[in-house]
């Protein structure tokens, strides 16, 4: 547990956007209130909210690094963590007394004030009982042992498992820098589905030529039993199977996510020209990354053509690509066409962000 203070920081974000944000049906968003003692949450879109004069409620916003270019350069400042395990950047606006209870994250997070104050309790990890029949999930023992009241600018830091409680002292609102981290129940869920989706190499098929007459046609055979414990016992899919999958598992764009392409499409000497005269950036919600000679982007696993390995590796780590690199990654033909394809797709936008 840390807790860390970024000097004279000014949230990029108003409450008014948040709040037109959680309107639209583009965006995952909560309300959570504990009016007289009594718990609710309702999902977006939330078209009207509580009285900003009202206490006790909480607007939460997921994913909002993916809507808005500033705030997508903060979940930015967090890359000191690798691409593959930052998930998202949620908003929370509160009145004075909101929060969503006592509760455990299965992540880690870093929550960063952005206004006003809110004051942070924690606990250990221990008893993750919920309490029962709660509209969302609140801790039902929760000891804290540790308290801040964080300002804007200050951080804490929650390891996964540890309880803990923010309640706004006055109007306020909270940034959560979310970590991913797959479960191996996801992970293999993920994984055997994807191998069943395309099965690779030859599929062989049980047959019982030469079986004799059945004596009690209800006992499962014993031949075909022992097929099937073989095909389930020895079922290996190769190292590069597995390589591929979790490159492209781990670039899945989160399931909400929708790309648009751009309005016309480009001729192969206009994307070149345009490209290299203000560079290339990847969209906001794309997810690219590599490993060894592997690239993957948005869950797919790419061939690099020969030469082009380090523009594609650039542009994983820096998500764009200067003029100048830009220019010299499309003299390579075949890059050229990848990247204009990827554009078509609205996975990469010409030009400079806005921030
Ligand atoms: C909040 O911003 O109110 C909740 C953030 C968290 O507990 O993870
Ligand atoms: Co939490």
């Amino acid at each position: 547990m840390a807790r860390q203070a970024l000097p004279h920081f000014v949230s990029p974000i108003e409450p008014e956007r948040l709040f037109a944000m959680a309107a639209s049906d583009e965006v995952d968003s909560r309300l959570v209130s504990a009016f007289d003692g009594q718990w609710a949450m309702q999902r977006g879109p939330i078209a009207r909210l509580p009285a900003r004069r009202k206490p006790g409620w909480s607007l939460l916003v997921n994913g909002v690094d993916r809507h808005d270019d500033v705030m997508s350069a903060l979940l930015q400042r967090f890359r000191f963590v690798p691409d593959a395990r930052l998930d998202d950047l949620m908003v929370s606006f509160a009145t004075d007394g909101g929060g969503v209870g006592p509760h455990v994250d299965s992540y880690d997070v870093f929550l960063l004030q952005a206004r006003g104050k809110r004051r942070w309790r924690i606990s250990p990890p221990g008893d993750e009982r919920l309490v029962s029949g709660a509209p969302l999930k609140l801790l039902a023992q929760f000891e804290p042992t540790e308290s801040w009241l964080l300002e804007p600018g200050d951080m804490l830091y929650v390891p996964p498992g540890w309880g803990h409680e923010g309640v706004a002292d006055g109007e306020c609102m909270t940034f959560s820098i979310g970590f991913r981290a797959p479960s191996r129940h996801e992970f293999l869920t993920a994984f055997l589905s994807a191998a069943s989706d395309s099965p690779t190499g030859p599929d062989p098929r049980f047959s019982d030529r030469g079986r004799i007459a059945a004596q009690r046609p209800g006992e499962l055979p014993a031949d075909l039993v022992g097929q099937l414990q073989t095909w389930a016992r020895t079922w290996q899919p190769t190292a590069a199977e597995i390589d591929r999958f979790i490159g492209c598992y781990l670039t899945e764009p989160s399931p909400s996510v929708w790309f648009d392409g751009p309005e016309r499409t480009l001729s192969e000497s206009a994307f070149k020209r345009t490209s290299t005269a203000t560079g290339l950036r990847l969209d906001r919600c794309t997810r690219m990354a590599w490993r060894g000679t592997r690239l993957f982007i948005n869950g797919e696993s790419i061939d690099a053509p020969p030469g082009t390995r380090r523009w594609l590796r650039r542009l994983a780590d820096e998500r764009s690509l200067s003029p100048v690199d830009a220019g010299a990654a499309l003299e390579h033909a075949a890059l050229a066409d990848l990247l204009r394809d990827w554009h078509e797709a609205g996975w990469l936008l010409i030009g400079k962000a806005s921030d």
